[in-house]
């Protein structure tokens, strides 16, 4: 599967984001080595802390499907910066790869692609 392809993937993600409170929708695809690809959106909540992102959305999901080797993560808001993964996101990525591509686009779908490695250097590992 072509970039492009899986920031269109985020974008349908972001359709289901519930986000009432920041009003920023965000969406996320999550393509593992076995080619499926997964879907996330931020859940936020009354009790704001409890919120949680797409791309962790994405990720469980996956990993709760039983993959657990990833190739790229699309990411995709409305707005017209680049969306950029927060720190907790960025390390649960990390988790499961340093090569996993990051791709970070904006509302227009034109994107940046970082590894995750370069976003979160010197991640915690228990390796
Ligand atoms: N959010 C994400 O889902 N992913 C990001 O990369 C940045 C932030 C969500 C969390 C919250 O629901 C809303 O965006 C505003 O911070």
């Amino acid at each position: 599967m072509d970039i492009s392809r899986l920031v269109e993937e985020a974008f349908f993600a972001k359709k289901a984001a519930y986000a009432p409170y920041s009003g920023f929708k965000v969406g996320a695809a999550l393509l593992a080595a076995s080619g499926r690809v997964f879907h996330g959106c931020n859940v936020e909540n009354a009790s704001y802390g409890l919120s949680v992102c797409a791309e962790r959305v994405a990720v469980f999901n996956a990993v709760s499907a039983g993959e657990r080797c990833f190739k790229a993560i699309a990411v995709v808001s409305d707005s017209e910066e680049y969306c950029r993964p927060c720190g907790a996101c960025r390390q649960v990525i990390s988790e499961f790869g340093s090569d996993i591509l990051i791709v970070m686009a904006d509302n227009k779908g034109n994107f940046e692609v970082k590894k995750i490695s370069e976003l979160l250097p010197y991640s915690f590992t228990l390796a």
